[in-house]
């Protein structure tokens, strides 16, 4: 594969590539064990709420000042090791001009679901994946305030992550229209319109792969695909009909390489996964583990024997903290046996999440 060298001044190029974060994807074993928590820039954090007050979801993450500040505030406040970008899986979407929406308490909505191959068609033919490379203007410019900030906070080598929805999430979606439980409409579309379930899949995969280029060339140290809803599939199925498409969402940034000549370091992380390990291994270089698996369990299935990232239930956050602390400790004893570990939770903070005890568990990690 031809590779593209990232800019001299790029983040990994200048202060990132030395972090704990970056080291740890990369397989290393840093002088302490990196910590970040998906869902860090949220609700659980009172200076969130109070900026998100008369703002729309989308509003805010199509705000560059509000993105990057809000991107920083659990940086500045825990301590954490990497930033994670204040946007949403479903972002790409609205920037290529799909009517969708927020809702607070329930999540993505759109005006009807994509459910037949002639509503699959219009939704492509209406909405082309390259006329999202000037929409993303909005995301490039809270990338830069971003990371700019990043470089003022003490020690200034925090990396920001990227991400986005693997096709299969955004597709989840789409096909219903709105969040549901077991992902059944999108799950019977596989089997009964595979050709169409191909287009669409292959559409998400592009959109979602130029969000995250976006972010890197605009200065993000690492990406992370977020594939939610993997665990409601079968392997095989995965195997056949979703896994192609997120190894394209990952192909849209594989080329990119510090002056080192190091990639960029790619995390896969899906939830429910624990049967899934062995097919969704796609060349990446950290696999985060949601809370149901124990993480050396976990790695045993992974082929390609990558990096780790996880996995502290998060229902374990308002437990006294003698017991919080020894799972906390349990996760990085079973971290242990993988190359790399990045601490994370095995999926997003609450929202009634008391954030000290998000400090709390950051100061331990480090501390050990
Ligand atoms: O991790 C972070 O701190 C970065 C920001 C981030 C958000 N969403 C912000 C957000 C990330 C990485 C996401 C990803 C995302 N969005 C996923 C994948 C991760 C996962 O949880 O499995 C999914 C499935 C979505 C779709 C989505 N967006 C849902 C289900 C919801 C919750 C709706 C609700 O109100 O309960 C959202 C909204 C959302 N995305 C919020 C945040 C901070 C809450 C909105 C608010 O503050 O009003």
């Amino acid at each position: 594969m031809t590779t593209t060298v990232l800019p001299a001044t790029h983040p990994l190029n200048t202060d990132t590539a030395s972090s704990w974060l970056v080291a740890a994807y990369r397989g290393e074993r840093p002088a302490m064990t990196p910590v970040w928590f998906m869902r860090q820039a949220g609700r659980s954090l009172p200076e969130y709420r109070e900026l998100r007050v008369g703002r729309r979801m989308l509003d805010a993450c199509l705000n560059p000042e509000l993105a990057a500040e809000i991107t920083l505030q659990p940086v500045r406040r825990h301590g954490v090791d990497a930033a994670i970008f204040f946007s949403d899986i479903v972002v790409p979407l609205k920037l290529a001009g799909v009517p969708v929406e927020i809702e607070p308490g329930v999540g993505p909505v759109f005006p009807a679901p994509t459910d037949t191959p002639e509503a699959v068609d219009a939704l492509i033919a209406g909405h082309p994946a390259a006329a999202l490379e000037q929409a993303l203007d909005p995301i490039r410019t809270a990338v830069r305030t971003t990371v700019a900030g990043l470089r003022l906070l003490q020690g200034a080598r925090d990396p920001l992550i990227g991400f986005a929805g693997a096709p299969f999430t955004l597709a989840a979606y789409l096909v219903a229209g709105r969040p549901s439980k077991d992902h059944l409409a999108a799950r019977a579309m596989i089997h009964r319109h595979p050709d169409a379930w191909a287009r669409l899949l292959g559409w998400c995969a592009d959109l979602s792969g130029r969000f995250l280029r976006a972010q890197v060339l605009a200065g993000a140290s690492a990406v992370q695909l977020f594939d939610s809803w993997a665990g409601s599939l079968p392997a095989a199925t995965y195997a056949a009909h979703v896994a192609p498409a997120s190894a394209i969402t990952f192909d849209a940034v594989r080329d990119l390489v510090d002056e080192t000549g190091r990639r960029v370091p790619l995390v896969h992380f899906a939830v429910g996964a624990g049967e899934l390990y062995g097919v969704l291994d796609l060349d990446v270089d950290c696999i985060g583990v949601d809370w149901r698996t124990p993480l050396d369990q976990a790695w045993s299935r992974m082929p390609s024997r990558p990096s780790v990232q996880g996995n502290l239930d998060p229902a374990l956050l308002g437990a006294p903290w003698p017991v919080l602390r020894d799972a906390v400790d349990d996760v990085l004893r079973r971290g242990e046996s993988a190359p790399g570990h990045v601490f994370n939770l095995g999926h997003g903070v609450p929202p009634g999440t008391d954030p000290e005890v998000l400090t709390r568990i950051v100061d331990h990690v480090h501390s050990r």
